[in-house]
């Protein structure tokens, strides 16, 4: 018998019997492969901080699960003569605990309002009892995984338009199946490239300083056969003027209206080297991300974490003196001049962004 790949398992799953979003420690790996069950609203809002779950598509889905499994215990609480509109007050101070726990990928906002409007249609619209507004939110949130799964497919689909067998491919962080339940976003081209013979190859940064790259990504592309080298961040340029590089494939937590991209702090060099080399830089993005109500990049709020990730997590030893001053935004903005193409399940978006990525959400709609 095989042993199991961690493509085997779920990224983000929920056990309706055991009132729990089911994860992989994502903290653990390349070394461990942990499974999680989270059932407390404390519990999931750290494993979103802590980044046991992550990536913006998977974070959305484990807010989903997790506001579900939140609104069931406010339902068994409150008994079986609660009103809608007392539940509803829980239910509402409880998404909004979820949605403070990491506030760039917009994923997590956009899936807990997509819940919430579920929620009040069901029992302040339609007036169904808090019985049947489970059974809806648990239905939602079910469908919600299910598309993302579909859409990484239609991203991978298009992404894999813009390439051909034999290239080399460069990405940055874990846009991979591990940050979505499959396929991955950035990923998704060189994980359909790979089903169909392709034989790219693949170069991954190591993403300091959660080295998502070097744990997450390295380990995903390897386990499923694809040919990929691991390098540090400050080895991209050389590697793309080596002209190992024909496309960038990058993940993104939030796309403003005017094309500027945050993703992963680091991406905006590898866009500036890629345009330097004229390698194109392609952004891979569910519609969910896109923003159309932040107008620009500028305007979106960059997550700060604490500064013992750049001094001594990873390391056996401290690795920078005490007390030196630390600056660690966990994203960057990538200015839309730099993205050569938006790739979405709806298609790909080109400048001027301004109008193709509100085209793209109409079509959508
Ligand atoms: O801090 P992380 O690991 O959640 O950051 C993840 C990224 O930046 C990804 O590129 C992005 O969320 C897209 S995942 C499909």
């Amino acid at each position: 018998m095989s042993e199991k790949s961690i493509l085997d398992y779920e990224t983000v799953d929920l056990d309706d019997g055991d009132n729990s979003v089911v994860i992989i420690d994502q903290t653990r790996l390349p070394g461990r492969t942990e499974i999680i069950r989270l059932h407390t609203a404390k519990e999931i809002w750290d494993a979103i901080y802590l980044l046991k779950v992550r990536g913006a598509p998977a974070i959305g889905v484990a807010a989903a699960f997790g506001i579900y499994v939140l609104a069931k215990a406010i339902v068994k609480e409150g008994g079986s003569g609660m009103e809608f509109e007392d539940f509803y007050v829980k239910f509402r101070k409880q998404k909004e605990y979820l949605d403070s726990a990491r506030p760039t990928a917009v994923n997590l906002s956009w899936a807990l309002n997509r819940m919430e409007q579920c929620c009040l249609k069901a029992g302040r619209e339609e007036g169904k009892n808090l019985q049947q507004v489970l059974d809806i939110l648990h239905k939602e949130a079910v469908e919600m995984k299910a598309e993302d799964i579909r859409v990484c497919r239609a991203i991978g689909e298009n992404g894999l338009s813009l390439v051909k067998p034999g290239d080399g491919i460069l990405t940055h962080c874990n846009a991979g199946q591990l940050a979505t339940c499959k396929y991955g976003t950035a990923t998704a081209p060189i994980y359909l490239g790979q089903e169909r013979g392709y034989g790219f190859r693949v170069f991954a940064d190591e993403t300091r300083p959660l080295l998502q790259g070097a744990r997450l990504t390295a380990y995903e592309l390897q386990s499923a056969g694809v040919d990929v080298t691991l390098i540090c961040d400050n080895m991209s340029a050389m590697v793309m003027g080596n002209g190992w590089v024909n496309a960038v494939f990058v993940g993104c937590d939030r796309v403003a209206a005017n094309g500027d991209v945050a993703n992963k702090i680091g991406t905006s060099v590898v866009a500036a080297v890629a345009k330097h080399y004229g390698i194109p830089f392609y952004v891979c993005a569910p519609t969910s991300t896109i923003d159309l109500q932040t107008p620009a990049g500028k305007e979106i709020k960059i997550e700060q974490r604490p500064e013992d990730e750049v001094t001594q997590m990873w390391y056996k030893e401290r690795m920078a003196p005490y007390g030196v001053k630390v600056f660690n935004p966990a994203f960057d903005v990538t200015d839309h001049e730099l993205v050569t193409a938006i790739v979405t399940e709806h298609g790909i978006a080109r400048a001027p962004y301004d109008q193709s990525l509100a085209q793209l959400c109409g079509r959508k709609r």
